[in-house]
């Protein structure tokens, strides 16, 4: 009796001593937000290896992102140990579809070993973006890989900041999503500007867009290209919706709407209704604003694509950039059926998109950014195969800033604090901790990149080419990447000068690796 006497205030002691150390640290949003629960969570973590290989899932069974995939991000973001020991344990002997990248034995760049060897590696885009329509503000990107377009509203306020200050340290550029330009999107990272159907940020009161306000806009913000969404993949034709809870007097602001009412998204825009009257458009925006200017798609019914080169071809107007949204895409809260079934998954879609310009002679004149799980290195690199220029990461950045694939982000319930607007939750996230996490996700991505590109032989992954990459069909055959998508030989690349440049501003700055000293009888 004694024992129990003591036993018990002494446990209740360390519960209390346990959960004032989670309130108080910052490292885990999780354990913050609820504190000693949320231990449990780190516990069966650590044993769900071996809980799973039993009871569960495989590590490469779940979706949208597989359990290797997430530790991948979320190593590469902590800079912890990000390597797998024993070899693969994905299925290449025979499924299908799978992606085999084909190093060489003496390419003329060479890879480093070190395992953060080019950790801080420089990867500019291969393409000027701007540059083939002489906009007055036209520039290089300073990385190839980006943060994709998630609005102040599905994300909370402290994680657009830490994606926005894990911009600034990584140097790319973030953007902005639909929902405006808010504070924390003034961080000190560069931005994409989006402009949706609702044009928020960018409105009048009476919800028309205005030229004026958007010329005002990118004067005071860190503002270097528009983007006009046309759709996103996980939700084509369909446009947004914030419920009046949601809408607090910051979104409000950041929105130019009114508070606290439903904030409902058209399903499409009133600047134009053809692809003739978005290049008008695009053009008015280019000259008022003195930006690139680019659309943000999802692929569907290839006539517009058609229509809108056949116009770039035979007229002087054009988007400078074009963003395909993959199928796969992510959103903050769509239907089922048209995150599971409408729009091509990314590499079906971007193909035939490219296709269509590159048969007018147009691909080397526009800057491809691609979107829809690209935030994986094999992803990625199939993608720039294809002719992507940049890619942009989404719910990989979320995974590196807390996110655990809770799948709750429509419900305002984030345990994590990345998708809420609820102050006791998003109260977990740490934005300083957090953007360094994204900076690390983000440049371990742009390392890995160049060391495959380096294994390749070449020293950017712009310069992979679609013959570097074949398509497994089972156990027996393969296709080329080429073959795979029609395209010919000399596609996926970028023009002869704009590929020279950036071998010259590669082999300026990427360390390489190379061999032991020669021995006196070796053959070179
Ligand atoms: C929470 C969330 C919010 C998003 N908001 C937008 C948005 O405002 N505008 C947009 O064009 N895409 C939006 N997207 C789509 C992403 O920008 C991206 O295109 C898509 O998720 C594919 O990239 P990923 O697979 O790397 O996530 C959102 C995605 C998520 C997960
Ligand atoms: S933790 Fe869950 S709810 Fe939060 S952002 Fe990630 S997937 Fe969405």
């Amino acid at each position: 009796m004694t024992w129990a006497r003591r036993a018990v205030p002494l446990a209740a002691a360390a519960l209390a001593a346990l959960a004032a150390r989670d309130l108080t640290q910052r490292d885990h949003a999780l354990r913050r937000n609820f504190p000693v629960l949320g231990r449990a969570r780190y516990l069966l973590e650590s044993i769900g290896p071996e809980l799973r290989q039993y009871i569960v899932a495989a590590n490469d069974e779940e979706r949208p992102f597989t359990r290797d995939q997430r530790r991948w991000v979320y190593a590469s973001a902590k800079q912890e140990n990000n390597y797998f020991g024993f070899g693969t344990d994905n299925d290449i002997e025979y499924s299908a579809g799978y992606p085999i990248i084909k190093h060489r034995t003496f390419g003329r760049a060479v890879p480093p070993s070190a395992p953060t060897a080019g950790q801080e590696v420089r990867l500019p885009c291969a393409k000027v973006l701007g540059g083939a329509r002489g906009r007055a503000r036209a520039f290089r990107p300073e990385s190839v890989v980006n943060i994709s377009g998630m609005s102040f509203g599905s994300l909370s306020g402290r994680a657009v900041e830490a994606l926005n200050r894990g911009a600034a340290l990584a140097g790319c550029l973030q953007n902005t999503g639909e929902g405006g330009l808010s504070p924390y999107h003034r961080n000190g990272g560069d931005l994409v500007f989006q402009l949706g159907t609702a044009y928020f940020g960018c409105r009048d009161e009476r919800g028309r867009f205005s030229l004026a306000r958007l010329k005002e806009l990118v004067a005071g913000a860190p503002v270097r290209a528009l983007e006009i969404k046309l759709s996103q993949g996980a939700k084509p034709s369909l446009g947004g919706l914030l419920p009046g809870a949601k809408v607090s007097a910051e979104i409000a602001a950041t929105r130019g709407i009114p508070r606290g009412r439903d904030c409902v998204s058209p399903s499409r825009h009133a600047e134009f209704d053809d692809c003739d009257s978005l290049l008008d458009f695009v053009e008015l925006l280019a000259a008022e604003t003195r930006l690139p200017v680019g659309i943000k798609s999802a692929v569907g019914d290839l006539g517009f694509w058609s229509e809108l080169a056949d116009l770039m071809r035979d007229t002087d107007r054009g988007v400078d950039f074009v963003t395909i949204d993959g199928g796969e895409g992510g959103t903050g809260a769509a239907p089922l059926i048209f995150t599971d079934s409408v729009s091509f998954p990314f590499q079906q879609g971007f193909a035939r998109v490219y296709r269509t310009f590159a048969e007018r002679d147009l691909h080397e004149r526009v800057v491809f950014a691609g979107g829809g799980k690209l935030g994986l290195p094999d992803n990625a690199i199939v993608a720039f195969a294809l002719g992507c220029d940049l890619v942009n990461v989404g719910r990989e950045a979320m995974l590196a800033i807390g996110c655990i694939q809770a799948q709750k982000c429509h419900t305002d319930t984030c345990p994590t604090g990345v998708a809420t607007q609820r102050a006791w939750l998003a109260r977990g996230l740490d934005p300083a901790l957090k953007s360094v996490r994204a900076a690390n996700y983000l440049k371990t991505l742009r390392r890995d990149l160049v060391k495959v590109a380096e294994a390749c032989g070449v020293e950017h992954p712009g310069l992979i080419d679609t013959s570097a990459v074949e398509i497994l069909q089972g156990r027996t055959g393969s296709a080329p990447l080429r073959d795979v998508y029609g395209y010919r030989p000399e596609w996926g690349l970028p023009s002869p000068a704009d590929r020279a440049e950036i071998v010259r501003l590669m082999t300026a700055e990427a360390p390489q690796g190379g061999s032991a000293p020669p021995s006196p009888t070796a053959q070179r």
